[in-house]
């Protein structure tokens, strides 16, 4: 059976309430909290920083997954370990010396992973798919929740996919961006083992039972 990690976007919750989102996604079935960090330089957004981050991991309970959209992310690398970040993933398109960013994710402990825009070919992280942890396909352009999924993103997956397979990679795939339960299947059948979820989840009247909805209907 195939255990999709499920991770609700902590963008798309009430910031006026953070601490109640944050129990209620310990609350749920959720496996991952899905953080993102946006700097206004490498998308058109500024999402919130380290004391932000800080605030959220005080009461998290669970494997935070934190989504640097940011240029030169080397520069923080230890400052999201000490934030604790679990899972620290860059953009391929912020990092001039990709190799070397990964490397200095796994020696501060944390799990690497690379982000890849819509537009940027999978086939770019042929060379370093042995020393990834995860791939992040993003699903919309970064920068905004709430916007619509991007068809070709199964594509994608499917051709990363035949990637990892074939080198013996132990990446797993997550997806981010406009995912619901409409395509959630869909990405896992096409080898994606993590959805990301904002506005499914926080706009839900019942964002519980929507993340056990996920789970379900991602669970193979
Ligand atoms: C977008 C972020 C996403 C976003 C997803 O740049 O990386 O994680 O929060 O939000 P939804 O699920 O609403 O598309
Ligand atoms: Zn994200």
């Amino acid at each position: 059976m195939k255990n999709t990690m499920i991770a609700p976007s902590v963008l798309a919750a009430d910031f006026g309430n953070l601490q109640r989102d944050v129990e209620m996604i310990n609350a749920s079935q959720a496996d991952w909290f899905h953080i993102d960090i946006m700097d206004g330089v490498f998308v058109p957004n500024i999402s919130f920083g380290m004391p932000v981050l800080e605030a959220i991991g005080k009461h998290a309970k669970k494997t935070l997954d934190v989504h640097l959209m940011i240029v030169d992310p080397d520069r923080y690398i230890k400052t999201f370990k000490d934030l604790g970040a679990d899972i620290l993933t860059v953009h391929y398109e912020a990092c001039n010396h990709l190799h070397r960013t990964i490397q200095a994710i796994k020696a501060e402990g944390m799990k690497a992973g690379v982000a890849l825009n819509p537009h940027t070919n999978v086939n770019v992280l042929e060379d370093v798919i042995k020393d990834l942890d995860l791939v992040l396909i993003m699903s919309v352009n970064p920068g905004f929740g709430g916007q619509s999924f991007i068809e070709n993103t199964y594509n994608k997956v499917k051709k990363l996919k035949a990637m990892i397979d074939a080198t013996g990679s132990s990446a797993i795939i997550e997806i981010d961006g406009g995912v619901t339960s409409k395509n959630a299947k869909a990405l896992v059948e096409a080898g994606a083992s993590a959805l990301v979820a904002g506005s499914f989840v926080f706009k839900s009247e019942t964002p519980i039972e929507t993340i056990a909805e996920l789970k379900e209907i991602s669970t193979l």
